[in-house]
């Protein structure tokens, strides 16, 4: 099957709270963004990336980035929206033909995706239809109640913390997504909020969604002292 992927950089990066989006940021000497387009762009699984961004920052990402480092998968730019479920949106309804193809839908804020991980999804994606990567969590999880109290104890064992790549047939993750866009005024006055692609699945199907182990190191950059854990895995590659 071919396989395209949509790598979101559309995000305003607010918890990081810097002056350039955190996407952007210089790790290592390069963009943040650009070790998910490098990872991508050579996994032999990947036929073609759909770059989500600002609608201001389509000219920049186009030739500062994608031109810049010769990213030859790349074959469309697209201006995301407010939300990442709208920038995923986006990236979707540009890719075109949806007949025997994986999406993997995947945080540009997230460099450390790897190989061997985009191989495991594309192996249990092209199975089952739906999986997402993640790693069980280390710490206990509680579940609070509105008023900051222990309401119950998940099982530890059962509890993921959900990274990317989430990865989908592109015929059900299309059809999820559109159902959801076209509900999501009642969606949000239940005050449902979305965050990740899977749980667009489980809002309008059964179809089950297979956990992928990826890796701890498969942090998203989300908060400044994010950015020194980030500097420390980069060594670590080198
Ligand atoms: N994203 C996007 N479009 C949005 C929001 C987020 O493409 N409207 C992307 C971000 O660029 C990031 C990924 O989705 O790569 C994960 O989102 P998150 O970590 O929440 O990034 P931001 O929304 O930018 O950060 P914050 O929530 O702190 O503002
Ligand atoms: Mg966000």
């Amino acid at each position: 099957k071919k396989c395209t992927a949509i790598i979101l950089a559309a995000g305003q990066g607010k918890r990081m709270g810097t002056k350039v989006q955190k996407q952007f940021l210089n790790l290592g000497g390069k963009p943040v963004l650009w070790y998910a387009l490098y990872a991508f762009e050579n996994s032999p699984v990947i036929n073609d990336i759909i770059l989500v961004t600002g609608a201001d920052l389509v000219e920049y990402c186009q030739s500062e980035i994608v031109e810049k480092y010769g990213f030859c998968k790349v074959r469309s730019v697209t201006a995301g929206g407010a939300e990442r479920y709208h920038s995923v949106w986006k990236g979707l309804c540009a890719m075109g033909d949806k007949e025997n193809r994986i999406v993997f839908i995947h945080d540009g804020a997230r460099p450390f995706v790897d190989e061997a991980m985009i191989g495991r999804a594309y192996e249990e994606a092209s199975a089952s239809g739906a999986c997402v990567i993640g790693m069980p969590v280390k710490d206990t999880i509680k579940i609070a109640d509105e008023n900051g109290y222990i309401a119950s104890t998940p099982k530890r064992s059962l509890v993921w913390q959900i990274q990317t790549p989430q990865v989908f047939d592109a015929e059900l993750i299309v059809s999820a997504y559109r159902e959801v866009i076209e509900r999501e005024q009642e969606l949000l006055s239940q005050g449902v909020q979305i965050t990740d692609d899977a749980m667009v699945v489980e809002y309008v199907c059964e179809h089950p969604v297979k956990l992928v182990q990826g890796s701890y190191e498969n942090m998203k950059l989300t908060t400044p002292d994010d950015l020194e854990v980030a500097e420390a895995f980069l060594q670590k590659r080198l």
